[in-house]
């Protein structure tokens, strides 16, 4: 047994199943206070706000239903402005990854003696969580619900991390019908950041047998049904296989972090409009035999559990596959024609993004890295 130290502590208390979005009222602990429900204003228009709220009466419940994609610290500023004037006690959070990261940073920062600005990469530590903090995803793929990090756009427009165990959920509830609505494109770019999470996870340098319990569990779970819930959206059993797996991808990088395909990932979405799930699926078909040659015994385990065999070299072109099972463009957009190597390699030394070049096993010298770029930017479309 790989002997590397760790340890696990407990996840979210978690309910999952068809349904469950109307028992928010059986995950609620401590105060009977008012609650406020953060939401994707998609969840209002489907009506799920409305079954939420139904459900947690007598409750009273206020709703804040403005975020949008790529949330940033002025509208979670509003989160916090809307919880104090309701004197909330509880946040529901209701949405995709950037709902849940907006929902947890306002249920942190709610009591905060500084701007939310001041707390951007942990340069002040986040002050203990003193509101309560459900998640319900949307969407499969980030596995915010499941992680102590959050992602919101400052005033200068750089996605910054947030990070400390104070954004950790108390609960967690999993509907795999709530994803159903979510349209091929989004379910394989969200599912390919939960894949690439789990990927990610079980090879850095933090990853353990601990770790790996999820982490490899998710790759086998998105190999078999990644593909069926991006070709039959309505399928909810295979809707609720991916919505586990970004789950249980998001407990494993919730011990281990991310990697060198995030570091560039973030790099590429720092210089480019490009969904995050995309970006990250990018980087990986284009380092991916690096990374899996630099540390063989981890990315065997890996390969194998994608069905490739247990062989490194396997893991490279069973990862291309899948993402062409899926049907995801692995192409940059055209406003990335100005993203150039020498700028993407110096991005991935950003103060946002160093940490996951770091963890990466292998020799990544700046040729390695020039490399990975070069095809990154490669796969650009021409746009004469
Ligand atoms: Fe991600």
């Amino acid at each position: 047994m790989d002997t590397a130290e760790f340890s696990l502590a407990p996840q979210p208390a978690t309910m999952f199943g068809v349904g469950t979005v109307d028992r928010v009222k059986d995950m609620l602990s401590g105060s009977n206070g008012p609650i406020l429900l953060v939401a994707d204003p998609a969840m209002t228009a489907l009506g799920v706000v409305d079954r939420i709220v139904s459900g947690l009466a007598p409750r009273t419940v206020s709703v804040f239903d403005t975020i949008k994609s790529d949330p940033t610290e002025e509208q979670v500023e509003a989160g916090i402005a809307a919880l104090n004037a309701a004197h909330a006690q509880t946040v529901v959070a209701l949405g995709g990854g950037s709902a849940l990261d907006a929902a947890k940073a306002i249920a942190v920062l709610a009591k905060a003696s500084e701007p939310v600005s001041a707390y951007r990469l942990s340069e002040t530590p986040l002050p203990k969580r003193q509101i309560g903090l459900i998640a319900i995803p949307t969407t499969a793929g980030t596995g915010s619900e499941a992680t102590r990090t959050a992602i919101v756009t400052g005033s200068d427009h750089v996605k910054y991390w947030f990070w400390g165990d104070p954004l950790d959920c108390d609960a967690a509830i999993l509907d795999p019908a709530l994803t159903v609505s979510l349209p091929p494109h989004l379910t394989a770019a969200t599912g390919a950041d939960a894949l690439v999470h789990a990927i990610e996870s079980s090879t850095n340098m933090h990853t353990s047998v601990g770790s790996q319990l999820f982490s490899l569990e998710a790759i086998r779970i998105l190999k078999r049904s990644l593909p069926r819930a991006v070709a039959e959206p309505e399928d909810v059993s295979a809707r609720g296989d991916v919505l586990w797996a970004s789950y249980l991808a998001g407990c494993a990088i919730n011990q281990t972090g991310c990697a060198l395909a995030h570091c560039f990932g973030h790099a590429l979405g720092s210089m480019a409009q490009v969904h995050h799930g995309r970006a990250v699926s990018i980087a990986m078909a284009a380092g991916g035999d690096r990374v899996a040659a630099a540390n063989p015994a981890a990315f065997s385990q890996v390969a194998e559990a994608m069905g490739a065999g247990p062989d490194h070299r396997a893991f490279a072109p069973a990862f291309g596959e899948l993402m062409a099972e899926i049907g995801l463009d692995l192409s940059l957009p055209a406003d990335a024609i100005n993203v150039t190597p020498e700028g993407l390699v110096n991005a991935t030394r950003a103060p946002a993004n160093i940490a996951m070049l770091d963890v990466t096993v292998g020799e990544l010298d700046r040729e390695t890295l020039g490399l990975i770029a070069e095809r990154i930017v490669a796969t650009t479309p021409a746009f004469a």
